[in-house]
């Protein structure tokens, strides 16, 4: 069975459209570096936004969590993941999400109903006990001894910061060759969670306080990892039927076998990494390894990887990396057309990183024997983690990973704070990004956003029609965009950009909206970057009669609102890619 297929047909039946999966970087939420749930690029929809395909959505998420990292290895952590879910976005609520939920787990993933327990949200302060939930489950069969009352730390679905929320109910399955017991019991490892059925009807502010929202919403999230295995029956991810072809090429590139225990880890990760980078690398925000951001979780996946690579043994100048990676392309491009669309700079990515870390990996690890030979008491100091770093390319996460394997410490501390006075680029600036979450979109943001269109339609006027824009990329303090002007912008032409911006500003503009098949957007001449993302039906952002952009939004009402604006920097971004940094004041 194909389960990402069996679960969008079955809601595409209950009157729900799919939609293509969002980037797996964010557009325009500078709190997070990654997608890490299916809600994420929704929330605009969930808060009252009309969307373009309505209702009713089903999707597959492309979903990033990088908080650990280092489990990956084990049987079910992975870097990347997917995430299948159905919305109602104010349409429908607990009565049919619970119904459909326990139809498709027991009469198309032929799951007998004994084997699953639930949990629903046992209330705190202003929000009720869920009995609504509970009696539910219990009119389609559920047990009262099968559901399980828990607190706001389990069925409290909230985004971190600000943003829609509400009770959930999460759906368990037995896990186990042990009898089913009748209770379910959820400090019980054998009860595996499998769905995640939000019922968000609730606002949460920066400073906690919880409102009604104007309408009711339903978000769910399936993890395909994890739905596969039970499915499957398997005890380790990577024994499913995602991962057997991945693993069997590395058997058949090492000529060793998955399942000699002193080879397992290091297939795991370089199966779990190079999936990750192909996501990444692919993805159409077009991220290169950096040493900010998700740029350096791009480099450290890579760099990983290749150290795992030479554990086993593989020649890391043969095409090891690219023959899984074209494997990985393939079987995903189905779900995620990007990947095919961007396969030439996914290679190119991995030939670059792999070149410049292959120069000095060799040398850098006989540094390492030698520093840990010299090493007085158990912990490498920042100067020498500092040095691996510098002079040898080691992430600091690569060399406490090394000393960890002799139960050596690295003063990371010292590194960083040494890292912040040596490197201008500094990670530091990123730290509070790597927590995942939401931002709301302030009104700050909100303003560069709309700058940004101005900004692209002042570029085709000043420069020439042929310029688009390539990215960009907004916080409370600036807006970066990146188009594909083939020059550096002389004087004159930074001079006239802004001052056409700041007239249209000064013009008081309309921003208006209207939705539209994509080839009406595209007969009017609305710009866009990558037309085959969007859906059928799309919405267009006009300013008065000089932009009309596919977009998302949100924007202000009317370019007054911009204040003043002007370009702090132009640069270089990447081959063919100008940047420019602009602040509004
Ligand atoms: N947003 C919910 C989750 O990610 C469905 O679990």
């Amino acid at each position: 069975m194909n389960i990402k297929d069996t679960y969008i047909k079955f809601f595409e039946a209950k009157g729900h459209k799919y939609i293509p999966s969002a980037g797996v970087i964010p557009e325009n939420d500078p709190t997070s570096l990654f997608t890490t749930a299916g809600m994420q690029p929704l929330v605009p929809y969930l808060l009252g936004q009309k969307h373009p395909e309505g209702s009713r959505l089903v999707d597959v998420q492309k979903c990033f969590r990088t908080n650990d990292l280092d489990e990956v290895g084990d049987t079910t952590h992975h870097t990347f993941f997917e995430m299948l879910g159905n919305w109602s976005l104010g349409d429908y609520f607990k009565e049919e999400s619970i119904a459909w939920s326990l139809e498709l787990l027991t009469e198309k993933f032929n799951i007998p109903k004994d084997r699953l327990a639930v949990t629903v949200f046992e209330g705190n302060g202003n929000i009720p006990k869920d009995e609504q939930s509970a009696n539910i489950w219990k009119s389609h069969g559920i047990s009262e001894n099968r559901i399980s009352y828990l607190g706001k730390d389990d069925n409290f679905w909230t985004v971190g910061g600000s943003g829609p929320c509400g009770p959930d109910t999460e759906i368990f399955y037995w896990c186990s060759n042990d009898p089913v017991p009748e209770k379910h019991d959820p400090e019980d490892a054998r009860w595996v969670e499998i769905w995640n059925n939000v019922f968000m009807q609730y606002y949460m502010d920066e400073k906690g306080n919880i409102t009604e929202l104007d309408q009711k919403n339903v978000d769910t999230g399936m993890g395909v990892e994890r739905i596969t295995a039970v499915l499957e029956g398997k005890n380790d991810n990577y024994k499913t039927s995602i991962w057997q072809d991945i693993i069997q090429k590395i058997e058949t590139i090492t000529g060793k076998s998955y399942d000699d225990p002193q080879y397992t880890k290091a297939m795991r990760i370089i199966a779990d990494h190079l999936r990750a980078i192909v996501m990444l690398a692919g993805d159409d925000a077009k991220i290169k390894p950096s040493n900010t951001d998700q740029g350096y979780i791009l480099r450290r996946l890579i760099r990983r990887a290749i150290r795992y690579a030479k554990k086993l043994d593989i020649d890391i100048n043969s095409t090891w990396d690219t023959e899984i990676a074209t494997m990985i392309i393939k079987q995903y491009a189905k779900y995620y057309q990007e990947l095919d669309r961007n396969q030439a700079i996914i290679l190119e990515v991995l030939k670059n990183e792999k070149s410049k870390f292959n120069r000095t990996l060799e040398k850098g690890l006989k540094e390492f024997e030698k520093i840990t030979k010299n090493l007085q008491g158990d912990t490498i100091n920042k100067d020498l983690a500092f040095k691996l770093y510098d002079t040898f390319g080691f992430p600091i996460e690569l060399t406490e990973e090394l000393a960890k394997e002799q139960n050596l410490k690295v003063d990371s501390i010292g590194f960083k704070q040494k890292f912040k006075e040596h490197q201008e680029k500094s990670r530091t600036a990123s730290a509070g990004k790597f927590k995942g979450g939401l931002a709301s979109d302030g009104i700050i943001e909100t303003k560069y956003h709309t700058a940004t269109h101005l900004l692209n339609a002042a570029l085709k006027v000043v420069v020439s029609q042929d310029v688009h824009q390539m990215g960009s990329n907004i916080t409370a303090e600036r807006m970066r965009f990146d188009s594909s002007c083939d020059h550096k912008l002389t004087e004159e032409e930074k001079e006239k950009t802004e001052a056409l911006v700041n007239k249209w500003i000064a013009e008081g503009l309309e921003v208006t909206f209207e939705q539209m098949t994509k080839e009406k957007a595209l007969s009017i001449g609305a710009e866009c970057m990558f037309i085959e993302k969007y859906p059928d039906i799309v919405t267009v952002y006009s300013i008065g009669n000089i932009s009309k952009e596919l977009c998302g939004g949100p924007h202000v009402k009317n370019t007054k609102e911009l204040g003043h604006f002007k370009i702090k920097k132009e640069e270089a971004s990447s081959a063919g890619v100008r940047r420019i940094k602009a602040i509004l004041e």
